[in-house]
């Protein structure tokens, strides 16, 4: 019987669920000595908890460079607690400021303006790819035209595109997912590269600027905005529109097809996105730390102790959505899964993701409603403390 997580083996991605219905159940407040942090499992103490930042503070919740080694951090420099000073990563009053400059670039009105472009960017990638009959759905076709669209968004050059995916992914890897000292060193390398690279376009949007999110963020330096804050800001955007996205869309074929959902009516297709992300979430949760001693279901959790709050078990909460690992593409309530955070860190991007999900299920499903898994390919998840997303996934059609 599992006894506490572990980001080193398959099962804590892939099918957790058995080992945190157990802990709903029965250790609701539960000490993982494996992650160094408390976990909450029940939906309603998640969502209390997102609710509350004053107990449950985000200040270098996202730093999770304590697995970095001594030579990492020294290579680093003042750049090993990268992301301090991301939206996500502070309390108000910083958050506040930082979240309202954010949000003038997700206005509705920007958000909408970007479907005809996504739908596009699919057709475009379609055309290439449906003669030939079979792909990687992760590597060829899951990826490419979320990647674009944030580029875009940002104002990356399309020449730099390639440059830049493969550093996001770099740095993903250095924060977020444990890695042997020796790649921590060479991704410290690339990283830097990276951050170099953010900080050129910076300077050439402020010189010249453009109609796109780096020149809307420059403007802002001085006035509600550090250039470190642009910077991360920019960084961290390009990681939450080119990975988190395609992992959710991976997550969600895979899912519809092994249901034999494919193709999904369009009349479906925005509750079926709910049904998908609710059942096989890419997020698996936030950390937290505790700001003073926080008594809970008889354990208290002592102040300063990091807490990681479970969308995932959220998600299967059985209070909430009655048999929940049933997958039912009209479950009425969905849509009230956690995945997206709540309260005032609520992803800023979740009417673009939402947004890029549905319209990919509706060009795929019209392009290749044939669409079906590889027979006895092999299926396998990243591996990651806060994300699920599939390594690759052999279709065709
Ligand atoms: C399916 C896709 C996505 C998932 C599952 C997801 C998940 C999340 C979650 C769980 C949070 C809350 C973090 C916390 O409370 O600690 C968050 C925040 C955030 N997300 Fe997303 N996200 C997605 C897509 C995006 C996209 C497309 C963007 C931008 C283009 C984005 C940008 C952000 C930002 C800037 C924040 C910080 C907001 C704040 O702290 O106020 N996300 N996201």
């Amino acid at each position: 019987m599992i006894e506490d997580f572990d980001v080193t083996s398959d099962w804590h991605v892939a099918a957790p669920y058995d080992f945190l219905r157990r802990l709903r159940r029965e250790r609701p407040v539960f000490r993982s000595e494996h992650l160094g942090a408390y976990v909450l499992t029940r939906y309603a103490d998640v969502r209390a908890a997102y609710g509350d930042p004053r107990r449950f503070s985000s200040e270098g919740s996202l730093t999770i460079s304590r697995s970095l080694t001594r030579e990492t951090r020294e290579k680093l420099g003042e750049h090993g607690s990268f992301l301090s000073s991301f939206v996500a990563n502070v309390d108000p009053p910083d958050h506040t400021r930082l979240r309202r400059s954010v949000s003038k670039a997700f206005t509705p009105r920007a958000v909408a303006a970007m479907e005809q472009q996504f739908r596009r960017l699919n057709e475009d990638l379609l055309d290439r790819l449906e003669p030939r009959g079979s792909a990687d759905f992760v590597g060829e076709i899951g990826h490419e035209p979320s990647i674009k669209l944030t580029a875009r968004f940002i104002g990356v050059p399309e020449a730099d595109e390639a440059f830049v995916q493969a550093h996001v992914k770099d740095w993903f890897q250095l924060f977020l997912s444990p890695q042997p000292p020796e790649r921590q060193l060479e991704l410290a390398d690339s990283f830097l590269t990276y951050l170099d690279y953010v900080d050129r376009l910076v300077a050439s949007r402020a010189k010249d600027p453009q109609d796109d999110f780096t020149s809307l963020m420059t403007s802002l330096i001085g006035a509600e905005l550090t250039h470190r804050e642009v910077v991360e800001l920019i960084s961290t955007i390009l990681l939450g529109g080119n990975d988190t996205v395609p992992n959710q869309l991976g997550n969600t074929v895979l899912r519809l097809l092994r249901e034999g959902a494919w193709p999904v009516p369009p009349e479906l297709v925005a509750n079926a996105a709910e049904e998908c992300m609710r059942i096989d979430g890419a997020s698996l949760g936030s950390f937290r730390y505790a700001v003073t001693d926080i008594p809970l279901h008889g354990v208290t959790i002592p102040a300063g102790a990091l807490v990681l709050l479970s969308t995932d078990s959220a998600a299967h909460d059985e209070s909430v959505f009655p048999e929940p690992e049933r997958f039912l593409i009209d479950r009425p309530n969905a849509a009230e899964h956690l995945v997206f955070g709540y309260g005032i860190h609520f992803c800023v991007g979740a009417a673009l993701g939402r947004l890029q999900l549905r319209t990919a299920l509706d060009v795929l499903g019209r392009r290749l409603p044939g669409l079906r898994l590889v027979p006895g390919a092999p299926v396998a998840h990243r591996r990651s403390i806060v994300g699920r997303g599939l390594t690759s996934l052999a279709v065709e059609w």
